[in-house]
């Protein structure tokens, strides 16, 4: 157990498209002991969300929770999710823009356009199915973690570069909280 170092965007290993998580290793101790690091991980820089990549294992396992994040303040909760072999279907048209940030792409926000509404289908850390129907903030971090199994970094989603900038400047109150 132990927070592990987050990969910064700059690294090759975070463009590279993640491997499933293989099914004989469902509920195993090797997935257990990725899963304790991530989410040590994650709650030691307040994300919103890791993909496994972002610590340098490139398979297709993801996890995110929303309580009192200061990072994302006045965001809906997220419950603690652990997911696995993630497949996302999109539900309509509809695309909503918001800021997102990146612990890999620290001190930085950009608005990027995802879609509104998805279905997630995935596994849990014993490979127990997951089936949700998720909109807003929910189905944004989603679509944002499963991007890094893909090798996608928000900024790669955005259409219009005016729209990044550093989270001191767009958003005083959050600086400090942001790590970098
Ligand atoms: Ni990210």
């Amino acid at each position: 157990m132990a927070v592990r170092p987050i990969l910064k965007m700059g690294t090759p290993s975070l463009f590279e498209k993640s491997k499933p998580w293989p099914l004989n290793k469902f509920g195993s101790p090797e997935l257990q002991r990725l899963l304790t690091d991530m989410r040590e991980t994650m709650i030691a820089a307040n994300g919103a969300g890791l993909a496994a990549p972002q610590i340098g294992e490139n398979v297709r396992v993801v996890i995110f929770e929303v309580g009192d994040n200061p990072r994302y303040p006045g965001r809906e909760k997220i419950p603690f999710t652990v997911l696995i072999n993630p497949v996302l279907t999109p539900l309509g048209a509809e695309r909503a823009e918001d800021w997102e940030g990146c612990l890999s792409v620290p001190g930085l926000r950009g608005k990027v356009s995802r879609f509104a509404r998805l279905r997630y289908t995935g596994f849990d850390a014993h490979g127990k199915p997951i089936d949700r129907t998720v909109d807003r903030f929910h189905a944004r971090v989603v679509q944002h973690e499963v991007d890094h199994l893909d090798g996608v970094l928000y900024p790669m989603r955005m259409s219009d570069m005016t729209q990044l900038g550093f989270t001191e400047v767009l958003f005083p109150d959050l600086a400090g909280v942001d790590d970098d």
